[in-house]
């Protein structure tokens, strides 16, 4: 299985050392191992048919910061240099256009690539382009890791929950708001709490994509799209982000035994994110981090999930899932 890695910071590195620490067990259940066969990032790339290790790639972008020794200026270019099977896209998102993380993916799919991505903005743009142009050339789509990271949702929904009628998803989607708000109700300023969530690694390259809501609107469009057949885009949400929570706003929520949390929820008439009134002890009413999630089902109930939604091990968990899955279907297509 040949791998083209585009995007090589936080996930992209992470994937690089999970496909180091599970060659074996590739080997063990199918046969065959993953080789990483190109590897761009935003500037540098480098190309092996052959294979190239997995962690010295990762050394040499964290002692160069650069991934490979060749510069280039048109990804696609640089996707024709080898030929591959897969595309791990996972370069940053782009909320607006979809950028180059749209353009890498259209030029895989056209090509007969599988993709596997984690970037949000070609998702929440175009997801209907993207499912077509898929399904027109025979390729497999996956983004598990697109929707709070090494959380499962997508797949769960569409494989775990086959056949149930989801009635909605409410939950929380945005680690470094959720962290904000944490910290909020422990007196911290807003301020400070973002920055330590920069710091931690958790929020996107431009912060404003998480504490607007977008991030979070973008994860509810996927799962829109995803679960429940919509053809929706970004613009589609109603969105409220937390920059006007107040500190008072906070001491209220708290005088009421409430905590106040940006939850995104998806069903059938809605499409919102939003701050809301959660009661303390609640599921969605929990503290740092970690996503969670509520679906509501018609046979099976509600089901909560929970997970951490981004880190380089965790979202790249995500991409392994995918990939696994794509060579289990690959094998029974054979
Ligand atoms: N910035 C995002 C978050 C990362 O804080 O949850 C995962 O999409």
């Amino acid at each position: 299985m040949r791998v083209f890695i585009c995007g090589f910071g936080t996930v992209g590195q992470g994937f690089a050392e999970v496909v180091a620490r599970k060659q074996q067990y590739f080997v063990d259940k199918f046969g065959q191992d993953v080789r990483i066969v190109g590897v761009m990032d935003s500037k540098s790339y480098t190309v092996d048919p052959e294979g190239i290790d997995p962690l010295e790639l990762v050394s040499r972008k964290q002692t160069t910061r650069r991934v490979g020794d060749e510069t280039y200026t048109v990804s696609t270019e640089v996707l024709d240099k080898v030929d591959y099977d897969v595309l791990v896209e996972v370069s940053p998102t782009d909320v607006k256009t979809g950028g180059v993380g749209l353009i890498n993916i259209r030029h895989a799919l056209s090509n007969g690539k599988d993709v596997i991505t984690v970037n949000k903005g070609p998702l929440a743009l175009k997801f209907r382009e993207l499912i077509d142009l898929a399904k027109a050339n025979r390729c497999k789509f996956r983004f598990e890791g697109s929707v709070g990271g090494a959380m499962p949702i997508i797949n769960l929904c569409r494989e775990s929950l086959a056949g149930e009628n989801i009635k909605s998803i409410r939950g929380i989607f945005n680690g470094t708001c959720n962290f904000i708000l944490s910290k909020m109700d422990k007196g911290q300023p807003f301020e400070q709490a973002l920055k330590e969530a920069q710091q931690m690694g958790y929020a996107e390259t431009d912060p404003t994509n998480d504490i607007e809501g977008y991030d979070s609107a973008c994860k509810v469009v996927i799962l829109a799209n995803s679960i429940f057949g919509k053809d929706v885009t970004f613009d589609d949400v109603q969105i409220t982000g937390i920059t006007s929570i107040t500190e008072e706003a906070i001491a209220l929520a708290a005088s009421r035994n409430m905590v106040i949390r940006l939850i995104g929820e998806v069903s059938e008439n809605k499409l919102e994110v939003s701050p809301r009134l959660i009661p303390k002890g609640h599921p969605l009413g929990i503290s740092g981090t970690l996503n969670t999630a509520q679906i509501l089902t018609d046979l099976a109930g509600p089901i909560t999930v929970s997970g951490r939604g981004a880190g380089r091990l965790e979202t790249a968990s995500a991409v392994l899932s995918d990939l696994i899955a794509i060579m289990d279907e690959r094998r029974r297509e054979a």
